[in-house]
């Protein structure tokens, strides 16, 4: 057995007779698939309950969801397993909840715009990989922690302690969002999932068979930063727009981290040391990536690679060979003192 539950938007607003025709036409074809649920209408929005077969509701939801006549289909349930039906006796029992007088309705109406609101809020702070678990109508907290190969890709802004100390305060917020905006959405756009923002770091992961993406993430978001800088006037704290990348790849650990006050769904484990680190020795290399053998042997694209040799990373015991991506936007790097004051000043 199986039970779904999610809420929609009609595509273009609906009376309530199309409502009808299209429940009629599901009570039809629902008899014939043992289906059964509820289907309410209010304020511009579906809530349907669909419950039966696992393998009848899955193919039902897949179709529901492609249906063109109702978008921003969010599954806010579901179950599976032992569980009896709520609905036995209702093929797709339909109730309009604009047009019913029933007092209860207005509580229930409100109740359900409140989850569609709190889902919109949590999804504008919450990271893909917990939408994604909870839009399938899962509960995150109850998944089990997995080791998983990522690559993990740490973005820095340089020297950031130092030009915020200049800056106004809303400078350094406009200065410091426009990064995260613009390298949290190269990372997305590349098939990257941000995991967190530390400061003024951006730490995210790729899967690890998208090295190539990863690599080519950074040097986007490097050509985005400078075409920032370029068109910056000279007060704008957008010509301190500059920034160093870490990546390493390896096993992780990926789920719930924290206490029972606040968890994060990370990922831990030694490639995500590595890369941050790696991160830091940009400033040391003077270049703006820095990569890991590993992920060196996981590109698959025409890259030249550049070894600086075997450097020893703090915190870990054995010294590793480090490269560097030999490309055009590499070069512009600095961080030195000189440079730094070079920028403030101009
Ligand atoms: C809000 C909404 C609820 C729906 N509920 C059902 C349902 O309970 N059962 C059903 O068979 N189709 C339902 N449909 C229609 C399906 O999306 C789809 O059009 C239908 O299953 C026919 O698919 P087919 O012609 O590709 O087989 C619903 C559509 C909408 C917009």
């Amino acid at each position: 057995m199986k039970r779904i539950t999610y809420i929609s938007r009609p595509s273009s607003p609906m009376t309530d007779s199309e409502v009808q025709e299209i429940n009629a036409y599901c009570c039809e074809r629902n008899i014939a698939q043992q289906i059964t649920g509820v289907l309410l209408y209010f304020c511009g929005l579906f809530f349907q309950t669909l419950e039966g077969e696992e393998e009848k509701v899955d193919r039902l939801f897949a179709k529901i969801r492609q249906d063109k006549r109702h978008r921003d289909v969010l599954c806010l349930k579901m179950e599976s397993g032992n569980i009896e039906r709520m609905f036995p006796d209702w093929s797709m029992k339909y109730f309009n909840l604009d047009t019913s007088v029933d007092l209860l309705n207005r509580p229930v109406r409100l109740l359900l715009q409140s989850i569609l609101e709190s889902h919109q809020i949590i999804g504008r702070y919450t990271q893909p990989a917990v939408l994604q678990i909870i839009n399938q109508g899962l509960n995150p907290l109850t998944m089990p922690p997995r080791k998983v190969e990522r690559i993990i890709l740490f973005a820095d802004l340089v020297n950031f302690s130092s030009v915020s100390e200049m800056l106004e305060v809303e400078d350094t917020a406009a200065m410091l969002n426009r990064f995260l905006e613009i390298s949290s959405k190269i990372i997305s756009d590349f098939g990257g999932e941000v995991t967190k923002f530390i400061g003024d770091c951006v730490m995210a992961y790729f899967s690890p068979d998208l090295a190539d993406n990863a690599l080519s993430a950074c040097l986007c978001i490097i050509s985005a930063l400078q075409e920032q800088r370029d068109s910056a006037g000279p007060a704008s704290p957008m010509r301190f727009l500059r920034c160093g990348f870490g990546l390493a790849q390896g096993m992780v650990i990926e789920g719930n981290m924290g206490s029972s006050v606040k968890t994060d769904y990370t990922i831990i484990g030694d490639a995500v040391n590595i890369a941050s680190r790696l991160e830091a020795m940009t400033r040391k290399v003077r270049k703006s990536v820095v990569l890991c053998e590993k992920i060196k042997n996981s590109l698959s694209g025409d890259w030249k690679l550049v070894s600086v040799g075997k450097l020893q990373l703090k915190g870990k015991e054995n010294a590793i060979e480090i490269f560097y991506p030999d490309h055009e936007l590499i070069g512009d790097f600095a961080d030195s003192p000189a440079a730094l004051f070079e920028a403030l000043s101009s």
